[in-house]
């Protein structure tokens, strides 16, 4: 049997923790192309992994998100890279159900509860972990997690954070990957190993299937 039909039924709505718990490692995807969308999507969630951040980075981004959510009913879109609520509103109209941001504002998280849109905020410090705290987020992207204190710092958050679930990014690589996913505020990790940009230029979509099949077994 494909991985792809023993991923589980989601809820039509989805929260920040069903995003999270979804399997160990998100991928953070730059696309260039827009042809690259719908194969690289089915590439993954052959390898049972469903959740997928498409970073707002590039101009075909958000055409890429529409893409894979019109083609490709079996994976989820999500918007990376969020930094305004403008972008919040064109990434849920292109069909991203989920969106990640790189740090957090009080702007951006009205924004995604206004569009009903899950959000993982960054953050990289305690005081901006109050904030979203403070504005109702408590489940975080720790970015970017290597540069600022890796599982050191994760480990300094779980007493006074205890209710503050986290998921690394940045630096998180599959050599350090378990090591965050052992901690216990640690739901999953994001990084943007799984789609290297060479096999998306050679159109190498087993490589991203083999990738995510391990990613997805951590
Ligand atoms: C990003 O936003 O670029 C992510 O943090 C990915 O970082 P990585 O390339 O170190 O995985």
């Amino acid at each position: 049997m494909a991985l792809s039909q023993t991923l589980k039924a989601l809820p039509a709505k989805l929260t920040s923790l069903d995003v999270m718990q979804d399997a160990p490692v998100i991928p953070v995807i730059v696309l260039n192309d827009v042809a690259h969308a719908v194969p690289m999507a089915r590439a993954l969630v052959a390898g049972g992994i469903r959740m997928l951040e498409v970073t707002l980075r590039t101009p075909v981004a958000l055409e890429c998100i529409e893409r894979i959510a019109k083609e490709v009913p079996e994976a989820v879109a999500g918007a990376g890279t969020v930094r305004t609520p403008a972008e919040a509103q064109a990434a849920a109209r292109a069909g991203a159900r989920f969106a990640v941001s790189p740090g957090f504002t009080n702007a951006v998280g009205q924004a995604c509860r206004d569009l009903g849109l899950p959000l993982l905020p960054g953050v990289a410090t305690g005081s901006e972990i109050m904030m979203a705290s403070e504005a109702g987020y408590r489940e975080l992207k720790f970015f970017p997690a290597m540069q600022a204190g890796g599982p050191a710092m994760l480990k300094a958050w779980s007493g006074p954070f205890f209710d503050v679930k986290f998921c690394p990014t940045g630096g998180v690589s599959v050599n350090n990957a378990k090591e965050f996913l052992s901690l216990p505020n640690v739901v999953c990790v994001g990084g943007s190993w799984l789609v290297p940009g060479d096999a998306l230029a050679t159109g190498d979509w087993e490589s991203i299937t083999r990738l995510a099949a391990q990613a997805a077994s951590f």
